[in-house]
């Protein structure tokens, strides 16, 4: 079937209003701060895919494994007739899935949903390609705005990989989890993959390696910001932090000052000062426990029906449902 036309609920111009709104608050607030969603422009995507292969950086390996050994009972458990992905950046995922409901005979459309164009036809295409009997039906947009106007024939499975929703803080958490909950039907259930709280030395590893590919993604966001909003940012007078939090269970990525300097956002018509040794953070990736996932969903209104982990305990994917 030819892939549908693309939904697209964010226009270009929306999004670089956003982006500056988001940048002007953070570079003002203080602690300064930068949104993680920056990170990915074809450069930044490019690095966390070298960052998936990273020795040091398990969760992709560690949600695949799981998946792998899980997507039969998944299938069976859902009988899902629509997959909608939130986030399609992990097409080989998604195609576990995708093969696992049509060897169970449920799979009739597949709705990557993201906030790239470009991310969202690529996969659409190849999924197409691949899976030529099912409806493909790409939407642009926001997973903050834009989930209650998803499309699909129920019963649907919402799949949230990649523990994405650690990049969220709780409120924010509580907010989209809220909105998945109220895009759901009875018959629809919610695929999560959520890193696991454990050793702080392993977890800075995975967001420090030893080849600096991590770093060279955290400081790829100030490339974005001298492209996109004619900022004059050095990527040479800022270093890399990954820390881990142990009262709020989440790592840290920030950018470290190395100067005193004063940096310009011209399109924000906006000076900023930074001290030597200032830091910016760039991303917080929450850590989870089983208690307190599930927790989150309760109050959103989702149960969790099923808990799937490794053998070591690393990852964990989940089956809500509405309560
Ligand atoms: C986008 C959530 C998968 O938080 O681990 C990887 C992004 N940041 N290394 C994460 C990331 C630093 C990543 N996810």
């Amino acid at each position: 079937m030819p892939v549908a036309d693309v939904a697209v609920h964010l226009d270009p111009g929306s999004l670089a209003a956003q982006m500056a709104v988001d940048v002007r608050a953070g570079l003002t607030a203080s602690p300064k701060t930068l949104p993680p969603k920056y990170f990915y422009d074809a450069r930044g995507s490019e690095l966390f895919d070298e960052i998936t292969r990273l020795p040091e950086y398990y969760p992709t390996r560690t949600e695949w494994s799981i998946l792998e050994a899980r997507v039969g009972e998944i299938a069976a458990a859902t009988g899902a007739h629509s997959l909608i992905e939130l986030g399609s950046g992990t097409s080989e995922k998604t195609r576990l899935l995708l093969h696992a409901l049509q060897d169970a005979g449920t799979l009739a459309a597949f709705v990557p949903f993201d906030v790239d164009p470009a991310v969202l036809a690529e996969a659409s295409a190849q999924v197409a390609d691949e899976f030529p009997g099912i409806e493909v039906a790409p939407v642009v947009g926001d997973f903050e705005r834009h989930l209650s106007l998803l499309p699909g024939e129920p019963p649907r499975l919402m799949a949230f990989l990649g523990s994405t929703l650690g990049n969220l803080e709780p409120d924010h958490r509580s907010i989209f989890l809220r909105g998945v909950r109220s895009a759901l039907g009875p018959d629809d259930a919610f695929l999560l993959g959520t890193d696991l709280v454990k050793a702080p030395e392993r977890l800075v590893a995975a967001y420090d390696d030893a080849q600096g590919v991590t770093a060279a993604f955290n400081k790829n966001v100030l490339s974005v910001l001298n492209r996109d909003l004619g900022a004059d940012l050095d990527p040479t007078a800022f270093e890399h932090v990954a820390r881990w939090d142990p009262d709020r269970e989440w790592m840290e990525m920030r950018l470290r000052s190395l100067r005193d300097q004063q940096v310009r956002v011209a399109a924000l018509d906006l000076d900023v000062v930074l001290a030597e040794g200032e830091e910016v953070r760039t991303e917080v990736s929450a850590k989870f426990r089983r208690e307190g996932i599930s927790a989150e969903l309760e109050a959103a209104g989702l149960r969790l029906t099923e808990w799937w982990t490794d053998p070591a305990g690393d990852f964990a994917l989940s089956l809500s449902r509405p309560a």
